[in-house]
């Protein structure tokens, strides 16, 4: 399949921190577990008045304000499609990307829809992006990952709840005709409501519930294997690559991968500690906070890769 240009990025977090030793007030838990254990020392929190269309539409502003600096062949009538990753949408219709469409100002004759896939939703919607570009779509694409996980919490089960934080991350993307660019993907899923999963009102409760050790041990092994399996795809090894985009669900999951690249440890960025897990937003986030730091640049080679309920996995292996 032919490559992907990320053309600009952007993200929106909500004002309101929750930290460790807030939820330790109210909780059993307290700040040195619940580092110990993932890696995570805050995250946002959405206020009643903030919500996944309020975050998408900030972090899209931003990735379009920075496709407008970075590429001047780019415009907002450009946006030829946008996929919004979100399980926690503000609306259960029209769909987050519908909002956006119109919020934005972006043109009519688009293709604009949600994709429900939890923590591999971002990734599912760059996929996308792919493949219509691969089928001839032209022009540029608007690829958003929002989630209030704050929305489908118990505050009450510290199992669960310490680990999630809320957000929206956004890239425009675009075809990429550069000679030595790549794009290889792929995509998993074994479905089981046993290990993670939220159940509406009336037969739910509405809040996520997870089996955390059995989350940890699938989410280990489809990070390793998909590592494993890109590069393999590709021909290349770790040092053809420059940095591995990781879902930020725990520092532990990402150490286990990065054990197995000595000498590669650099490659494995890290941010859970401010922003927990952002469920579809995440490695958008993460994506837009590398760029920022210029640890992304144009011309790089990247593997990026996630994991979550479903259960599924995805990841790609392309020159940004
Ligand atoms: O996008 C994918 C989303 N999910 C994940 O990535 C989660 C993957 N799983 C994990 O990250 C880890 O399993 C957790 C961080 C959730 C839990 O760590 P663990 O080492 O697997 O702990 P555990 O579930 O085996 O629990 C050990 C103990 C238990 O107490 P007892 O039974 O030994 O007395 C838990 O009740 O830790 C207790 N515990 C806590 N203690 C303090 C569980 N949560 C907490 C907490 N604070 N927040």
């Amino acid at each position: 399949m032919s490559g992907i240009r990320i053309v600009g990025t952007g993200s929106a977090v909500p004002e309101t921190i929750l930290t460790n030793e807030d939820l330790s007030r109210t909780l059993d838990t307290s700040d040195e577990w619940i580092v110990r254990r993932t890696g995570i020392r805050r995250r946002h929190i959405a206020s009643d008045t903030e919500g996944v269309h309020t975050l998408a539409i900030e972090a899209a502003e931003k990735a379009i304000a920075a496709a407008q600096a970075k590429d001047p062949g780019f415009s907002r009538e450009k946006i030829a499609a946008v996929f919004a990753a979100t399980m926690t949408a503000s609306y259960v219709c029209p769909s987050t990307a519908c909002i956006l469409q119109e919020e934005l100002g972006l043109p009519e004759d688009i293709a604009a829809f949600d994709i429900s896939a939890a923590c591999t939703g971002f990734l599912y919607a760059l996929q996308t992006a792919g493949h219509f570009f691969a089928a001839g779509k032209k022009g540029y694409i608007l690829l958003v990952g929002a989630e209030c996980m704050s929305r489908l919490m118990d505050y009450t089960d510290r199992s669960c709840c310490v680990l999630f934080g809320d957000g929206a991350g956004a890239a425009v993307v675009a075809p990429d005709e550069r000679a030595e660019s790549c794009f290889y993907e792929i995509a998993g899923t074994k479905g089981s409501r046993k290990e993670l999963s939220c159940l509406r009102q009336p037969q739910g409760d509405g809040f996520l519930h997870m089996d955390g050790q059995a989350v940890y041990r699938f989410a280990s092994l489809s990070l390793r294997n998909a590592v494993e399996k890109l590069l393999d795809m590709a021909g290349l090894t770790l040092d053809d690559i420059d940095q591995v985009v990781c879902h930020q669900a725990n520092a532990r999951i990402i150490d286990s991968v990065k054990k197995r690249y000595p000498g590669h440890e650099d490659k494995f960025f890290m941010h859970m500690e401010e922003y927990a897990n952002t469920s579809a937003a995440s490695v958008a986030l993460v994506l837009d906070d590398m760029y920022g730091k210029g640890l992304l640049r144009p011309g790089m080679r990247i593997i990026a890769a996630a994991f979550g309920a479903g259960l599924s996995w995805n990841a790609v292996l392309m020159t940004i």
